[in-house]
């Protein structure tokens, strides 16, 4: 993604500082600014307080905080105790589980002596296949939204409709739901994008409004509850989100609210279409709302909101009764009956087709 002309991916290694730079999503969009990650603990840290988020982003920053704690101990049980910790991080996104087993795949094998440099090279090559799998998603998603352009009517914009932030910042690079869109974007399509806030991080209008007006899409944020209504009016030509973990069925957990929108969607004939590389995929699940575990954070961040004040300070204010307690599941998963598609890096696939991805490795398997 290019910002006012530099060009940035979410994660990078830092050769002069010796470790991975991250963007500090905590400070966007207010504040650009970067957080260097030396060690593992410091990677699980960044993950849980979700200074980087988004699935496979979470991934990739576990890979680079195990070959940072390799460096110091590159034992048997300190990869395994290095790698358990990573993997408790965060629970429902599953590109986690990829990027470690992956790594431990290649690593294990190894003398301790070879790991720390195996390790690290692991994490390089986990990232560029990120940028690599989400250009593609890319490229396979943008006829959707060319057909939607063609059956536009009287509209002059194709109008999509977007839940949470599934941009770069939530990948290495071109994002999986927003990497149609920026293709579409690109070749002149007029698309406009409606971005759902996301309560209660706000993931919608915080990151996905900022990285669609750095690259110069057309947007606007919609409060969580609009969608439905503007489905209605026939004001969203297709929807496009991202998700966390897609089970062989295609049951599908994103980002709380997600399946509503997929409700909506259903009921009032609207594509809803979930784009994701196939590291998102859990082979070992099937039945979704049963078996996919959904991660539930503190009620504060239901019960307060955050921004900038007057002197523009970053600033919480309570948003609810004082006194009131709160759940916050931070996932749903939106049955495959609800899903139009499934927009990958190896084509567009009917949930009753996703099945044939199985056989199919990604490069990092395969090393
Ligand atoms: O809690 P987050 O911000 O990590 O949740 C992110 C999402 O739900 C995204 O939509 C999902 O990870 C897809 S990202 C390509």
């Amino acid at each position: 993604m290019k910002i006012h002309g530099t060009h940035y991916r979410s994660i990078w290694w830092d050769a002069a500082a010796d470790g991975v730079r991250v963007i500090n999503q905590l400070a966007l969009p207010f504040a650009l600014d970067t957080v260097l990650i030396r060690s593992a603990d410091q990677a699980a840290h960044a993950i849980r307080t979700m200074t980087v988020r988004g699935a496979p982003l979470i991934g990739i920053t576990a890979a680079y905080g195990l070959a940072l704690a390799l460096r110091h101990d590159a034992s048997d049980p300190a990869l395994e105790q290095t790698a358990h910790g990573l993997l408790a991080t965060r629970p429902t996104a599953v590109n986690l589980r990829y990027a470690i087993e992956v790594a431990l795949a290649q690593l294990r094998p190894l003398s301790p002596a070879q790991r720390a440099t195996a390790a690290l090279e692991i994490a390089a090559q986990l990232a560029d296949e990120d940028v690599a799998l989400c250009h593609a998603i890319g490229q396979h998603g943008l006829p959707l939204i060319e057909a939607a352009w063609a059956n536009r009517g009287t509209r002059e914009r194709v109008n999509i409709l977007t839940h949470c932030n599934a941009g770069w910042l939530a990948t290495v690079d071109w994002g999986t739901a927003l990497a149609p869109i920026y293709a579409a974007h690109d070749q002149g399509i007029p698309v406009h994008v409606w971005v759902d806030e996301t309560r209660p991080r706000n993931q919608g209008a915080l990151l996905t409004a900022l990285e669609l007006g750095w690259h110069g899409v057309p947007h606007t944020v919609v409060a969580d509850n609009a969608g439905g209504h503007l489905m209605q009016r026939g004001d969203v030509g297709l929807c496009l989100v991202g998700a966390d973990r897609v089970t062989t069925r295609g049951d599908t957990a994103n980002k709380i609210g997600t399946y509503l929108k997929a409700l909506a969607a259903f009921d009032n004939g609207v594509g809803f279409h979930v784009a994701l590389p196939s590291p998102t995929i859990d082979w070992r699940m099937d039945d979704g709302l049963r078996e996919i575990p959904i991660e539930e954070r503190s009620g504060d961040e239901v019960l307060t909101v955050q921004g900038l004040d007057a002197q523009n300070t970053l600033r919480s204010v309570r948003v609810a009764a004082p006194g009131s307690p709160a759940a916050n599941p931070a996932f749903d998963v939106t049955p495959a009956r609800l899903v139009t598609s499934f927009v990958t890096e190896r084509g567009v696939l009917e949930p009753h087709a996703l099945h044939t991805l199985r056989r199919q490795k990604t490069p990092a398997q395969k090393t």
